[in-house]
């Protein structure tokens, strides 16, 4: 048996395909969007209620908002879009940042630069020390959350990630008042079996992120060679049905813009998988991303000029955030700050910083982007403390809370607790408490200054909500300023 036919198990695809078929009807989708091609304004506001009211829209409402070019219904989408996510998310951003393990990648994408095809990458995997040390590294500047990315390759499997996930969890730094270390680990990797994934499961992982790429089934056939594992549509899209049958409740979903000239597509197709998803285990995705192609080492694909404007990306942004309105939607440093400033106004909820995708780039220093040694360059170079303070200065609190993966508030738990404003309570407070916990570690007098308000702010607001349990917030605030670490609710 070869390497492809052991790892990819027809069985654990075909269960979860309906009438011989995966949930994804490339033709039915196309025709929503036709059929709904110009909408009537008053459909559009009553759609807008119902996002408000938190309710995940269907295919032919999505469809209908990706239809709309009148600039004053735009504006009013704009503006439940961040409605929504203040009522979901309040006034936060969570912050996150990418460690890339290996660069060892078996297939051959033609968008990305790990492609076996590619001879001019530098391949490296880190060994288990080297995770280990960056991790440190990663702690030093401040990160408790990392997204440990890694390529598709027997030397990556299921034990190696977990085993690497082991190693970040174990990182310790000693910072100005505490001592600090990653609290979750979120991983993106290849799709994988039941019993693979229930072997990350058990290593204590947060999200696990499998994009797509893109829903259309042609365009996938020309970007994954069929003589690859991810040349398999079906082994791809049907992985988070499986992460939740291993018990992994928390899954992220994402399309590589830039690869369907169609982008609106993607869009209501992205949709369509998170609304499988609620329909098969009643819980959606916790988070959307919107990676969009940027050039990549030896990649023709990656290097061309694509058709997905920045217009483009800040309605898709917009038209996710409608449509399925409690889930967390992350635009990463692949995007220029000035479109991420746009974004934030869109209703995003992650943002990662101080970003660096080379294999070992924290614990190495370095400072300039090389492409033959990471997957494609970034738009955003921002480090933690600069991205931090800017958002403070917008008004916005950056929040380093873990807390809902320890106190076992994900899947479904969490989705209703969004859904009904509930989490919103234990997140504003845990924002303040990591927010302060982070200003007193990392940051310089001048951006603790620039922070301050927004501190205070919060605390205010949060008096005012919650006057009964107020004091209790207080004290874990005081005991956090005298150098406790890692309290919340
Ligand atoms: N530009 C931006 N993102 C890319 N990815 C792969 N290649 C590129 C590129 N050239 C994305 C894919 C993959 C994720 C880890 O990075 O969506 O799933």
């Amino acid at each position: 048996m070869n390497y492809l036919d052991k790892l990819i198990k027809r069985d654990e695809i075909d269960r979860y395909y309906r009438d011989g078929r995966d949930f994804i009807d490339d033709e039915a989708i196309c025709a929503e969007l036709e059929a709904n091609k110009n909408p009537d304004p008053q459909r559009i506001r009553d759609i807008l209620q119902k996002s408000l009211a938190i309710q995940t829209l269907s295919g032919a409402e999505t469809a209908a908002l990706l239809a709309v070019e009148d600039p004053e219904l735009l504006a009013e989408m704009a503006d439940t879009a961040l409605k929504i996510k203040h009522k979901v998310y309040d006034n936060r951003i969570v912050t996150f940042a990418p460690m890339y393990i290996s660069s060892y990648c078996i297939n051959r994408c033609r968008y990305c630069g790990f492609s076996a095809d590619n001879h001019r990458e530098k391949r490296q995997c880190l060994t288990m020390e080297e995770i280990t040390r960056e991790a440190e590294a990663m702690i030093r500047v401040g990160h408790k959350r990392v997204m440990a990315v890694y390529g598709e390759h027997p030397m990556t499997g299921a034990r190696f990630i977990a085993d690497s996930l082991a190693r970040i969890y174990e990182g310790r730094v000693q910072a100005r008042r505490g001592v600090c270390n990653v609290r979750r680990v979120n991983v993106n990797a290849a799709p994988m079996s039941i019993d693979d994934l229930k072997i990350v499961h058990e290593a204590g992982i947060g999200t696990f992120q499998v994009f797509q790429e893109t829903y259309s089934h042609k365009i996938y056939r020309e970007m994954h060679p069929q003589d690859t594992v991810k040349g398999d549509y079906g082994w791809r899209v049907t992985c988070m049905h499986r992460a939740f049958d291993a018990g992994i409740d928390d899954v992220g979903l994402g399309v590589l813009f830039g690869l369907n000239p169609n982008w609106k597509y993607e869009v209501a197709a992205m949709c369509t998988h998170a609304r499988e998803l609620e329909r098969f285990v009643g819980i959606g995705p916790h988070t959307f991303s919107v990676p969009r192609m940027h050039s990549a080492s030896g990649s023709d694909v990656a290097n061309a000029k694509n058709s997905f404007t920045d217009d483009d990306f800040a309605k898709a942004v917009c038209v996710l955030r409608l449509s399925v309105p409690y889930t967390g939607l992350i635009v990463t440093a692949r995007e220029t700050k000035e479109l991420r400033d746009r974004c934030l106004k869109l209703g995003i909820t992650q943002m990662d910083a101080g970003t660096r995708i080379d294999i070992g780039g924290y614990s190495a220093g370095n400072k300039e982007q090389k492409i033959d040694e990471q997957q494609f360059l970034l738009g955003d170079s921002r480090s933690l403390e600069q991205m931090i303070v800017d958002l403070a200065k917008g008004g916005t609190i950056t929040s380093f809370c873990t807390a809902g993966y320890r106190c076992g508030r994900t899947g479904g738990c969490i989705m209703d607790a969004l859904k009904t404003g509930r989490e919103g309570t234990f997140c504003k407070i845990n924002a303040v408490l990591t927010f302060r916990e982070w200003l007193d570690d990392f940051a310089s007098p001048e951006s603790i200054a620039a922070c301050t308000p927004v501190i205070e702010k919060e605390l205010a607001e949060i008096k005012e909500m919650y006057p009964k349990f107020f004091p209790q917030v207080q004290k874990r605030y005081e005991q956090i300023c005298s150098g406790e670490r890692d309290l919340f609710f």
